[in-house]
């Protein structure tokens, strides 16, 4: 037995992910309460939510058709085996959400995270393939700067240092795409960029050098969040779908952040009228309530594994939890939610006084770069001479104090907050964080 005495508030055991431990454990920051756009702090503070959470809460916090969804079905029926067996609300869910999704993604995977959404499409991918008698094509293509997740295919076909140095090896046959982000030209643009999106012909390049016949397919985030929102450049990526097409590789867009109305539309795909194989999401699908995520993939995909004797396994894949009911009633209620109050389009409605909002801090101390879609927006900081990411991390801590919730990436500040966040909440957003730029961070 332990004879370890630690105080119940004792911050040491738990080893927190993605975060300064250190400095976190000499100045905790927790939050015990939520409702709607704010969160209350352990010192009993509001704090409005830039960022819904990590990118999730688009319905805001404890909305009541989803806790209420929660608890009836922990009474209901808690569990139920995921493998060879079912529930009706896992089946019910799959409806719902093709019935919102790009036409054609007619059927989907169950996951419980975006991670794992990541690595469950990957193996689709490279499973679809062979499954037609294509196996060679095993190689999968990513792209620098790209965020896919912390398993091992997410961060191999990842593009984010950090994420990858201290891993080994990593898998083996993945090659990258050069990023999109170009400063000099695109500094300050609203919506899609103007310049850069030639650069999807690098990846006719990576085609010529490995071949197209040895390529499984080519993973993009549509806007790239986690490296700091990079928004593609126009023409972008309807030119990555026609050279995947051209070549029969498949392109999974990885929809963990752009699903469910983060554009103003219910997916970026619709959003930037670019169809893929296969999408990824997780994190709106429950409203980040319950860990779950969905992968959707074509009927083609989804009929080339539809063969063989009856009985057998057709896709040796999947989790515990895979379709867990609670979480399938978290996502239905979610998507009740999202339905009643038209949220998977409201990001469109909000769109222009978001971004002429965000642009208004363009005349801030140390101001770089503006980027803006959707909900989304990025405010880029010239970093600290010889102390790269602190001057980002001194505005947070700064707008956390002040009573705002943002998120930092390197030197880049990164917004997103809950789809339900009326105009008047924009403006306390950008007047609370025009305060922390000019507070000499
Ligand atoms: C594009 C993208 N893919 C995958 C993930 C990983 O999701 P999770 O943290 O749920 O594993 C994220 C998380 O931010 C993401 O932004």
């Amino acid at each position: 037995m332990s004879n370890r005495l630690n105080a119940p508030n004792d911050l040491r055991a738990f080893w927190m992910p993605f975060t300064a431990n250190r400095q976190f454990k000499k100045e905790p920051r927790l939050f015990v309460g939520a409702k709607d756009m704010y969160y209350t702090t352990h010192d009993g503070r509001q704090v409005l939510d830039g960022t819904a959470g990590l990118w999730c809460v688009n319905a805001g916090h404890c909305r009541p058709k989803i806790t209420e969804a929660i608890r009836e079905q922990a009474g209901e029926l808690d569990y139920a085996p995921a493998f060879q067996l079912g529930h009706p609300k896992a089946f019910e869910l799959a409806n719902r959400l093709v019935d919102i999704a790009p036409e054609g993604m007619d059927h989907v995977l169950y996951t419980n995270s975006g991670s794992e959404s990541v690595e469950t499409a990957l193996k689709v991918a490279l499973a679809y393939h062979r499954a037609k008698g294509d196996g060679a094509r095993s190689r999968l293509i990513g792209r620098e700067r790209g965020y896919h997740g912390v398993n091992f295919g997410g961060i191999s076909v990842g593009g984010i240092v950090s994420n990858r140095k201290m891993f080994g090896s990593l898998l083996t046959g993945v090659d990258h795409m050069p990023h999109t982000h170009f400063p000099d030209k695109n500094a300050f643009s609203r919506g899609e960029p103007e310049h850069g999106g030639d650069i999807a012909s690098e990846l006719q390049r990576i085609i010529t050098l490995h071949d197209a016949s040895t390529i499984a397919a080519v993973i993009v985030e549509p806007v790239a969040g986690s490296t700091g929102v990079l928004i593609p450049p126009k023409g972008y990526l309807q030119k990555l779908r026609e050279i995947c097409t051209q070549h029969g590789i498949l392109l999974i867009f990885d929809e963990v952040i752009t699903g469910f109305g983060r554009l103003g539309a219910p997916f970026a795909a619709q959003y930037f009228d670019v169809k893929p194989d296969i999408i990824t999401t997780a994190k709106g699908l429950t409203n980040g309530v319950i860990p779950m995520g969905a992968v959707f993939v074509t009927s083609e995909i989804h009929d080339a594994f539809m063969s063989g004797p009856e009985h057998m396994i057709e896709f040796f894949h999947g989790y515990t939890y895979s379709g867990n009911p609670i979480a399938c009633a978290a996502a239905l209620g979610t998507l009740d939610t999202y339905k009643e109050e038209g949220l998977l389009t409201r990001a469109a409605e909000l769109a222009s006084y978001w971004e002429d909002g965000l642009h208004s801090l363009k005349d801030c101390p140390n101001v770089i770069d503006i980027r803006n879609v959707g909900l989304i927006g990025a405010v880029e900081l010239a970093p600290i001479a010889g102390e790269p990411t602190k001057r980002a991390f001194n505005a947070f801590l700064k707008a956390y104090e002040q009573g705002l919730l943002i998120r930092t990436t390197g030197d880049i500040i990164a917004l997103s907050p809950p789809l339900i966040i009326e105009k008047q909440q924009i403006e306390e957003l950008f007047g609370k964080l025009r305060n922390v730029l000019q507070n000499n961070i």
